[in-house]
């Protein structure tokens, strides 16, 4: 019922010669895909709109990684959720983890950001994660439940909004939790979901699983029950290993 969203987040990497990776991603993804999995790359902002123009037709949509909650105005270096919009962007991640450590944001920022990008009619990717220290505490269910809690608009339905759970010590460092672990985690932010939305609007929000997946990993981890995707960072710039993924989904 959940249809599964494979999402690639580029993050600081990619020049337009980059965009032959998104052709290459646009030609695989066959009719066949499509019918069972969605598929959205995030490129750096400055390749937003040649990424839209190559995506068009494709299937594929294409997001942006972070924007400011205002609408405009006295921001210099910021870039309105309006923009990102007019840009060809039709989701964007707002939380990452390292925008939480780089820029300090706080779950009252990502509220408020994926408040602008919900009002712009796009899908807000909402991200939580615990630490290496937190979970090692046993203090990941609770931080990543207060995440949520802090970080979710009021009355967001599943057509506005996705949780993406990225353990920070698992991005970009081949380290996985256990397949039980997120089986629980992921369980538990349905289940904060329900509390928060109701049961209805919980069951068909789609929780996507982050940090260090790969073509190797991704089947087992994808046929998780409350796993309905992943956000995908280093193994989204291959095309071979993107759609290696997006096939396992
Ligand atoms: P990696 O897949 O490189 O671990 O990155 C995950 C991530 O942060 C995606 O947003």
């Amino acid at each position: 019922m959940r249809k599964p969203l494979i999402a690639g987040n580029w993050k600081m990497n990619g020049l337009r010669a980059s965009l032959l990776e998104l052709s290459g991603m646009a030609r695989a993804f066959s009719p066949a895909l499509r019918a069972k999995a969605d598929m959205l790359i995030c490129p750096p902002t400055t390749l937003l709109f040649p990424a839209a123009a190559s995506a068009l037709g494709s299937g594929i949509a294409i997001g942006a990684q972070d924007c400011h909650a205002k609408e405009s105005g006295a921001h210099t270096g910021d870039l309105s959720a309006a923009m990102l919009f007019d840009a060809g962007a039709s989701a964007v991640i707002v939380g990452h983890s390292e925008r939480r450590t780089d820029h300090g944001e706080t779950d009252a920022d990502v509220k408020a950001k994926a408040e602008a990008v919900i009002a712009q009619g796009m899908l807000a990717i909402i991200c939580v994660g615990e630490t290496k220290a937190q979970r090692e505490a046993g203090k990941a269910l609770a931080v990543v439940a207060k995440q949520v809690r802090g970080s979710m608009p009021a009355n967001a339905n599943a057509a506005q909004v996705v949780i993406a759970y990225e353990p920070v010590w698992a991005i970009g460092t081949g380290l996985t939790p256990t397949i039980h672990d997120i089986a629980e985690i992921h369980a538990d932010i349905r289940k904060n979901l329900a509390r928060l939305l109701g049961k209805d609007a919980a069951g068909k929000i789609r929780i996507l699983y982050g940090g260090s997946v790969k073509p190797s990993n991704a089947k087992e981890i994808l046929a998780l029950t409350d796993v309905d995707g992943a956000l995908v960072g280093g193994a989204s710039l291959k095309a071979a290993d993107f759609m290696a993924i997006v096939e396992a989904a």
